[in-house]
C-alpha cells in the first residue's frame, strides 16, 4: 500500500467537474490539480469557462486542464464529451456532480426572490430540477458507464447543509417588506440537495461490486460578499460563528476522490461549522 500522503494523489486521473467554472467548481479543480489529477471543467457558461481556464492555467502553467462548454441536461452532449475524453486519455476516473442553479444572496438569482411556495413557477421548478438532479443523474449515467467498463471510479455529489436541514427562511427576511415580497430560499434547493443524498446511496450500493465509490459532501454557505445583515443572521445559526472560506472544502474533496477514502462509499460528509448540530 502507498504511504498515507501518496494515497491522496490522483496522478493523471481524469476528473470531470460539472459547473466547473463556478465559485466552488474552480476550487474543486485546484484540489484535483493539487493531487496531480487532470480536471475537466464542464460548464454552460462560455464566458465563465474561459475565465476559469485562464486563471487556472496562469496558476498551474504545467498542468493539463480540459474545458468543455456543455449543458449537463443534454445527454448527447455528455456522450460526445465522454467519447472525446476516452479517445484522448483512455479512462475517466472521477466525476464531481457540482452544478446547480445556486440561489445566491449576493446576486440577483432568478430562483431567489419573492417566490412564495404557493405561486412557485413551474418553469423555475423544472429548470432547477433539470440542472441539480437530472444533470447529476445523466452525468452519473454517461460517465459512470466508462467507470463500469473500467471497473474503477469515484463519484462525489455536492449537496449542501440544506440537504440535511430545512432553510431557516427568517435569515432572508427584510424588515418593512410585505410578507408576499419577502425573499425565500426556493423549495427546489431543498428537494435537489436531499435528492442528491438519495442518488448517492442508490449508486453506492448499485455499483459497489464494480469498484465505483459514490459519496456526498454537504458544505454550508461560503462567504462571498454577502451583505452584513444577512451574514449576521446566518452566522448566528453556526456554532463556529462564521461562514466558510471558499478554500475550506478542497482538502475534503481531494480526500473523497482519492484512495485516501478507499473504504468510504454511500457516505455523507457534513462540513458546516456545526450548523446542522443546532
Ligand atoms: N456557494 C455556497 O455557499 C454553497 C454552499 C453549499 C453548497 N453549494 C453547492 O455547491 C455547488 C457549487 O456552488 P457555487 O457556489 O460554485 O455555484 P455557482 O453558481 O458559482 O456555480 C455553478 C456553475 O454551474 C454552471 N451551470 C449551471 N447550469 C448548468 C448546466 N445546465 N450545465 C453545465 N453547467 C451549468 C453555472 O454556469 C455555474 O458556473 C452547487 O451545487 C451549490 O448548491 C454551494
Amino acid at each position: 500500500m502507498n504511504s498515507i500522503l501518496e494515497r491522496y494523489l490522483i496522478s493523471d486521473q481524469v476528473c470531470i467537474i460539472t459547473g466547473g467554472a463556478g465559485l466552488l467548481g474552480k476550487k474543486h479543480a485546484e484540489a484535483v490539480l493539487a493531487g496531480n489529477g487532470i480536471p475537466v471543467l464542464l460548464d454552460i457558461s462560455d464566458e465563465a469557462l474561459q475565465k476559469a481556464q485562464k486563471e487556472l492555467c496562469e496558476r498551474y502553467p504545467e498542468a493539463k486542464i480540459e474545458c468543455f462548454k456543455a449543458d449537463i441536461t443534454k445527454e448527447e452532449e455528455l456522450v460526445a464529451i465522454r467519447e472525446t475524453l476516452l479517445d484522448r486519455y483512455g479512462h475517466i476516473d472521477i466525476l464531481i456532480n457540482n452544478a446547480a442553479n445556486n440561489p445566491k444572496m449576493e446576486e440577483k438569482s432568478a430562483n431567489l426572490g419573492n417566490i412564495r411556495f404557493d405561486n412557485f413557477p413551474m418553469d423555475i421548478w423544472m429548470g432547477d430540477i433539470a440542472v441539480g438532479l437530472t444533470g447529476a443523474f445523466l452525468c452519473s449515467k454517461v460517465f459512470g458507464k466508462a467507470m463500469e467498463d473500467q471497473k474503477k471510479g469515484v463519484i462525489l455529489n455536492i449537496s449542501s447543509d440544506l440537504g440535511i436541514i430545512a432553510p431557516d427562511q427568517r435569515i432572508y427576511r427584510k424588515d418593512g417588506v410585505k410578507e408576499e415580497d419577502q425573499t425565500i430560499k426556493p423549495v427546489t434547493y431543498s428537494v435537489i440537495k436531499h435528492g442528491l443524498l438519495g442518488l448517492t446511496k442508490y449508486l453506492a450500493t448499485y455499483w459497489a461490486n464494480k469498484n465505483i465509490r459514490v459519496n456526498a459532501i454537504c458544505p454550508a454557505g461560503v462567504e462571498n460578499g454577502q451583505n452584513e445583515e444577512f451574514m449576521k443572521k446566518l452566522t448566528n445559526l453556526v456554532p463556529m460563528g462564521r461562514m466558510a472560506n471558499v478554500e475550506e472544502y478542497q482538502c475534503t474533496v481531494l480526500y473523497m476522490i482519492s484512495e485516501a477514502s478507499s473504504y468510504m462509499t454511500g457516505s455523507t460528509v457534513i462540513i458546516d461549522g456545526g450548523r446542522t448540530c443546532w
